[in-house]
């Protein structure tokens, strides 16, 4: 693989290896901490031995007969014969255990004052309710429900009682449009669709409710439509489909038996961007992905459930609102704050007032985020009190070193570790990580496999590649929060993720990496047709397939293009049809828009560039890196393999004048 696939130049590379700072654990955490370096030797000394002292942190009904099963590779059973319910281990058991006071979310909604704050058994008590209220509506075992909420504390209720029926839920990020709504609802056949009629977004009420009428004209799935009211706005009602969240589970009973299901049974299918144009469903289940939930949560921001407050920064519509907002956090029983709105409403530094008041200890947000506050400058968190924070960590995209200090020394004091933490969608837990009480961080990068975990840089071989070079990231040994499948479709899931490599069950991550001289892990990017904006992952083909579906638009290829505040973003170069002209002068408007209303806003791309041709080599690729220098203004790399190498020109000559 060279630098150049993976979008990062050898010049930047060679200058983060060079990054020689190195930061200590603080002795006090490291004295008390929940992992200590013997955990390393241990797990990998008897691995499957690892995972059942954490499996044994839930609570099950019935235990496992067998740790992992792997005859059937790709497709790995853990904890089989075990049977638990999630929401049981989420909420139930922490009452049952006499915790049922201790405040389990302390809700800030984005207008300021509009707060709410539920102890464990409130929140038992709306989990049951809305679990009755589910049944009541025809939810079954084993039937999908759709997810479509702002961040309001709904939302995990809804989760959650899902998982007490065995109903699989779909989160879909409330800033998709009704076509991607749409289109996942129907790929994973959810009848039931729970949404609000909006939530607040940067000082204003933003709606939900229109996109679910709306994708109810596109998918005919939809049997009803659970709406729970945020902001009292004006909402279209249907009354043979939609149900007012208050009347159904606010008259529901509070009293809900959990029932077991068995531990492969699906907990989730949550959607993430491949390099086609279709979603994958990535499909995870209960046994296995609560242990990993629970247990990397607890490690990795050295938990202490009785006295720290955490917070997570991410929406719940996004794998780590899963994993670290709902399921990891709460299967500990931590008290948490959740935020619904922005950053930056009413003020900048709304962050920091809401750690100050909640005396937030572990904070778990985006380098993206980050940067966006090292703009502002320090005098905004400067003169906040942080002083309760301890643990930083960091998710998402590469968190460059000048980042991963800023938040140290300005956020954490310079008195917190910061744990950069990769993972994806599909791995369902953090695996490479620093540990805040053993290891030397090293601002950039991720470090190491955690314990129980088996990752690697290797050529396209599958060979493992000496301390300093690069390569492709791979996942060796399977681990209990793995995807299963891609929801419906193992196929796909087989060439995906298994079949890069002729070494049977390596996973095939996406990513390039380096290992540095000491064998610590440099995770440099996508090394396929996928984009990271912010955190979020993008698919160019997905991108390129709406720009296409418009009218005026006869060709398109999209790019990920370096970018200060977002990490990548989205440039798109179109080919117009030739009856469309020249398009009309806000044409490049237009088909923003038309990104944003056929996948969402975050897909919405940063450039377009109305261009006469695109560089395509002789068997018709296009050759996405030269478009890319063209994005990023760098002079445009090797054209001898393209079919016609003058193409380079007209678009060059095309590109100076577009937005
Ligand atoms: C991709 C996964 C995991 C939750 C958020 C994104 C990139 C993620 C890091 C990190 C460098 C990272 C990778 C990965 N990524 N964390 N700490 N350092 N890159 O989940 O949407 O499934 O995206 O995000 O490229 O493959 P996702």
């Amino acid at each position: 693989m060279s630098n150049e696939e993976s979008g990062t130049s050898e010049q930047t590379l060679s200058n983060l290896l060079k990054e020689d700072r190195r930061f200590d654990p603080p002795a006090d955490l490291a004295a008390e901490a929940n992992l200590t370096e013997e955990a390393y030797a241990r797990a990998a000394a008897d691995r499957e031995g690892f995972w059942a002292e954490q499996a044994d942190r839930l609570s099950w009904e019935t235990r496992w007969d067998r740790v992992l099963d792997w005859d059937d590779p790709p497709f790995a059973k853990w904890f089989v014969g075990g049977r638990l319910n999630a929401a049981y281990n989420c909420v139930d058991r922490h009452v049952d255990e006499g915790r049922g006071d201790q405040v389990a979310i302390h809700w800030v909604g984005e207008p300021v004052d509009d707060e709410r704050t539920l102890t464990y058994a409130q929140l038992k008590d709306e989990v049951s309710q809305a679990a009755n209220a589910l049944a009541e509506l025809g939810v079954g075992t084993g039937d999908r429900v759709a997810i479509y909420m702002p961040m309001i504390p709904e939302t995990v209720v809804a989760m959650l009682a899902c998982a007490r029926l065995g109903a699989p839920h779909t989160v879909v990020f409330g800033g998709f449009s009704a076509d991607a709504l749409a289109s996942r609802v129907d790929d994973c056949g959810a009848e039931v669709v729970i949404t609000s009629d909006g939530g607040y977004r940067r000082g204003a009420a933003s709606s939900l409710k229109p996109a679910v009428d709306e994708a109810r004209t596109k998918t005919d799935k939809i049997r009803k439509v659970l709406v729970v009211q945020r902001t009292g706005q004006d909402v279209t009602w249907d009354d043979d489909v939609d149900v007012w969240w208050h009347d159904a589970v606010g008259s529901a009973s509070t009293e809900h038996t959990p029932e077991a299901f068995d531990s492969e049974h699906p907990l989730f299918v949550m959607y993430t961007s491949g390099t086609t144009g279709k979603p994958k469903g990535i499909l995870h289940t209960t046994g296995g992905y609560l242990t990993g939930a629970a247990f990397t949560h607890w490690a990795i921001f050295d938990l202490k459930p009785e006295t720290d407050v955490y917070w997570c920064s991410a929406d719940v519509g996004w794998i780590t609102g899963h994993s670290y907002l709902v399921y990891g956090p709460l299967a500990n029983g931590v008290t948490q704050v959740m935020y619904e709105g922005t950053p930056d409403h009413p003020a900048k530094g709304r962050w920091w007032d809401i750690i100050e008041k909640y005396k937030v200890s572990i904070f778990y947000t985006a380098p993206t985020a980050i940067r966006s506050f090292m703009k502002q400058g320090r005098e905004i968190p400067d003169s906040r009190d942080l002083s309760s924070l301890r643990v930083l960590g960091s998710v998402g995209e590469p968190i460059n070193p000048e980042a991963y200090v800023w938040y140290r020394e300005v956020i954490g004091g310079g008195r917190t570790p910061v744990v950069d933490t990769w993972w994806q969608t599909e791995t369902g837990m953090i695996l490479i990580s620093p540990l805040p009480g053993v290891t030397r961080g090293k601002p950039g990068s991720a470090m190491i496999a955690i314990p129980g975990v088996e990752a690697d840089v290797v050529d396209d071989e599958g060979t493992s590649v000496p301390d300093g070079s690069g390569g492709y990231l791979v996942l060796k040994e399977p681990w209990p929060a793995m995807l299963r499948t891609i929801w419906g479709d193992d196929q796909r899931f087989k060439d995906t993720y298994w079949s890069r490599f002729k070494k049977q069950g390596f996973y095939f991550a996406g990513d390039g990496a380096k290992k540095d001289d000491d064998g610590d892990v440099w995770v440099l990017g996508r090394v396929d047709d996928v984009m990271n904006v912010s955190g979020h992952r993008l698919s160019t083909t997905e991108i390129e397939s709406a720009l296409v579906s418009h009218p005026k638009v006869a060709e398109a290829a999209v790019v990920g293009a370096t970018d200060e505040d977002t990490g990548q973003a989205v440039c798109a170069f179109v080919i117009l049809r030739d009856e469309a002209g020249d398009g009309g002068e806000d044409i490049v408007e237009e088909l923003r828009n038309h990104v944003r209303q056929q996948i969402g806003a975050i897909a919405k791309p940063r450039q377009i560039m109305v261009v006469p041709e695109l560089p395509k080599t002789r068997s018709g690729k296009i050759m996405r890196r030269l478009l890319r220098d063209v994005a990023e203004n760098r002079e445009v790399g090797d054209v001898t393999t393209l079919a016609d190498s003058t193409v380079m020109d007209l678009i060059q000559q095309g590109s100076s004048g577009a937005k």
